[in-house]
């Protein structure tokens, strides 16, 4: 490590959003207040609604405010939206479609999903020890394209059971589309990310069945040709979620569309013990989105027992990938793999020893320990 040498001025919009949603972003926000205060930062910490949240207090889960603020913002921090309070909302006036709004609003067409199993946290990963040994890849997930936003909807069709039939059913739809274009700016990401890793990625499809993944391969398979560097495989779908479980140590980096890029995460972070422990960044044209994979999990809203650490990882992949303060997130991560090591954790990672706390706890214990290493590194230098 290094000490950081500039202090630096950004605004960062806070979008806490539902259900435990606010409690993660104020660990997160707390853990960028102790950054300021320590390292002569001045981060500003405007909040802004999203979600159901943003629905109840204006109609809309994506009002143009929260837009335009975000549209400004140096970062974006959001915490997670929806909840059964909205659930009989239709498609498109969900909380959901508020965060798919900004996502698109911000043309965020990369999706980065680090999974990493945490030192201290080993033996909470549901596979045997030996297998888990070392977890450490990077899902790239398409964001702004696919069946998310192909043309979807419920039509009246004639039921077609037998050519006498007259009565009529429904009929559900969503289109998954790519462009090259998509394609290639999202390989290109990931092609990026595999050479600053282990060289190697991997891009899931399912291009034995679908013509977007056919297309999908072959562009992969065209941009391979200028990155020699990189060791490229295919992997159907299938496959990919079979290979993460049995033998995830032979991933680096994968690449994948936003539907399945968004399934494989949520099975990865299965394998390094709780979904509450994943952060993710979303880049593209507009201000870079940093939010948890997890979602609002309702049943634990306002007790205060919700995992702050993907929001706290959220923090420091912040200040690393976007603010270049390699140091200060470092920092971070060490103030928390140590405070895991000494036994804290949230529920959903706890261990039959573990001492459990809350959100506030755990994350006032992480500030501490980021004062108390900062004391020491002051006495006796950093690297120690
Ligand atoms: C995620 C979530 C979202 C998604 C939902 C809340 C719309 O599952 O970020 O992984 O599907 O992208
Ligand atoms: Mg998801």
């Amino acid at each position: 490590m290094t000490p950081a040498m500039k202090n630096v001025t950004k605004t960062i919009v806070l979008l806490p959003g539902d259900g435990i949603g606010p409690e993660v972003i104020g660990a997160a926000a707390g853990i960028l207040e102790t950054c300021a205060a320590e390292f002569g930062h001045r981060f500003e910490l405007p909040e802004f609604p999203i979600g159901g949240t943003a629905i109840d207090a204006t109609g809309a889960p994506l009002p143009p405010e929260t837009l335009e603020a975000c549209k400004t913002a140096d970062a974006i921090l959001l915490g997670a939206v929806g909840g059964p309070r909205w659930d009989a909302l239709p498609l498109g006036r969900r909380p959901e479609s508020g965060l798919l709004a900004l996502r698109k609003g911000l043309e965020l067409y990369v999706n980065l999903r680090p999974i990493r199993l945490l030192e201290p946290l080993l033996f909470i990963s549901p596979l045997k020890p030996g297998r888990a040994g070392r977890i450490d890849l990077e899902i790239v997930r398409e964001l702004a394209g696919g069946i998310y936003f192909g043309a979807h909807g419920i039509e009246t069709v004639n039921r077609n059971v037998s050519p006498a039939a007259t009565d009529s059913e429904e009929r559900g739809f969503d289109t998954e589309t790519y462009t090259t274009g998509e394609i290639e700016r999202i390989a290109t990401f990931a092609f990026g990310r595999a050479e600053s890793r282990s060289r190697r990625l991997t891009s899931v499809d399912k291009a034995n069945v679908l013509a977007s993944s056919a297309l999908w391969r072959k562009t992969v398979t065209r941009l391979a040709a200028g990155h020699t560097g990189v060791t490229v495989g295919h992997m159907y779908v299938d496959n990919a979620a079979m290979q993460l479980i049995l033998a995830p140590e032979q991933f680096d980096v994968l690449v994948a569309s936003n539907l399945f890029g968004d399934i494989l995460s949520d099975a990865a972070a299965g394998l390094v013990g709780s979904i509450g422990l994943v952060p993710s960044m979303s880049c593209g044209f507009g201000p870079p989105l940093y939010e948890p994979i997890h979602g609002s999990a309702p049943q634990l809203a306002g007790r205060d027992s919700a995992n702050p650490i993907g929001a706290i990882l959220c923090a420091s992949l912040m200040l690393r990938e976007t603010f270049g303060l390699a140091a200060e997130a470092e920092w971070i991560e060490r103030a928390l793999d140590h405070v895991l090591a000494r036994g804290f954790r949230t529920a959903d990672i706890a261990e039959p020893e573990s001492s459990v706390v809350g959100c506030s706890a755990l994350t006032q214990l992480i500030r501490e320990e980021m004062q108390a290493s900062l004391e020491q590194v002051e006495r006796y230098g950093w690297g120690v």
